[in-house]
C-alpha cells in the first residue's frame, strides 16, 4: 500500500497558479526529495501535504488518511505526519526532554511518565541522550534541529516531512542532522524532504522529484534522476547548484 499518494493537485494564491496538477506516489520505507528553484511550489507542495495549505482541486492520502479539513481529521492526520521546518520553534524556557514531551501529554494525554520515556528513546534516536535536561540556548542549532526531529518522532509518525531543514545551519553542523535523517530513512521511516543538498537527495532518496513553475518537470529514481536529466530546465538547474 501506499504511504503517500496525491493526485491531480492544483493550488493557487490569489491569481498566482503555484501547484498544477501534481501526481506521486510513495511507498511505506521510501524517501522522497523535492528539489527545484525557488518559487517553484516545493514549500507549498509539503504544506499541502499535511493540510497546512488548502488544495483547490485534487486528493492527497497520506499515513492511511485521505486528507480533509475538518478540524478532528486534521488532528487525526497531524498526529501521523509529522513536519519539521528551517526554523526549529523550540520553547526557549522548556527544556529539551519538556519540549519533546510536551505533544504526548497534551494531545495523546499519555502521563508523564510516559511520555518522559517516549522522550527519552526519541532523543537516543537522534544521538542527544545526554541532553535532556538542557535547555535550547545551550545546543548548537544542529542540535536543536535534532531535538526538533526528535519532538516530531515522540508522536510516531507514519510519514515524515521536512523542509529544508539544514538551510539555515553550518556546513558542519547540516552534516549531523543529514546523518540524523539517514539513519530515520534506514529504520524504515517514510520521508519527504525538500532540499537543496544534493548529494544527499541523490545518495539517500529513493525518488526526487525536480519541481518547476508549479509542476513536477521531472520524477525519477534518484541515481537516474542526476545521471541521465531527460529536460533541458533540470540540466540547467543541476548545473546551477554544483
Ligand atoms: N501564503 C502565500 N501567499 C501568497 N503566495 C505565496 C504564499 N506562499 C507561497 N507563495 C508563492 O507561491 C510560490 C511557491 O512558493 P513556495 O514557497 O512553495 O516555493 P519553494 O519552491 O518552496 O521556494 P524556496 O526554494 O525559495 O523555498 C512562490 O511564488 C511564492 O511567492
Ligand atoms: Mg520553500
Amino acid at each position: 500500500m501506499s504511504a503517500l499518494a496525491v493526485s491531480g493537485v492544483s493550488k493557487r494564491f490569489g491569481s498566482l497558479q503555484v501547484l498544477r496538477d501534481i501526481n506521486l506516489s510513495l511507498e511505506k520505507g521510501q524517501m522522497l526529495a523535492l528539489i527545484g528553484r525557488s518559487g517553484s511550489g516545493k514549500s507549498t507542495l509539503l504544506r499541502c501535504m499535511n493540510g497546512l495549505e488548502r488544495i483547490d482541486a485534487g486528493h492527497i492520502t497520506i499515513g492511511g488518511h485521505a486528507l480533509s479539513y475538518a478540524p478532528a481529521a486534521l488532528r487525526r492526520l497531524r498526529q501521523d505526519v509529522g513536519i519539521v521546518f528551517q526554523a526549529y520553534n523550540l520553547f526557549p524556557h522548556l527544556t529539551v526532554g519538556r519540549n519533546i514531551m510536551l505533544a504526548p501529554r497534551l494531545v495523546l494525554r499519555w502521563p508523564s511518565a510516559r511520555a518522559e520515556a517516549r522522550a527519552r528513546e526519541v532523543l537516543a534516536t537522534v544521538g542527544l541522550s545526554e541532553k535532556f535536561d538542557a535547555y535550547p540556548n545551550q545546543l548548537s542549532g544542529g542540535q536543536q534541529q535534532r531535538v526538533a526531529i526528535a519532538r516530531s518522532l515522540a508522536m510516531a509518525p507514519q510519514v515524515m516531512l521536512f523542509d529544508e531543514v539544514t538551510s539555515a545551519l553550518d556546513p558542519e553542523l547540516t552534516g549531523e542532522v543529514l546523518i540524523t535523517m539517514e539513519n530515520l530513512a534506514r529504520s524504515g521511516m517514510t520521508m519527504v524532504l525538500v532540499t537543496h543538498e544534493m548529494s544527499f537527495a541523490r545518495s539517500i532518496a529513493h525518488i526526487v522529484a525536480f519541481m518547476h513553475d508549479g509542476r513536477i518537470h521531472e520524477i525519477a529514481p534518484a541515481k537516474d534522476l542526476f545521471a541521465r536529466p531527460r529536460t533541458e530546465e533540470l540540466r540547467r538547474f543541476l548545473s546551477s547548484t554544483l
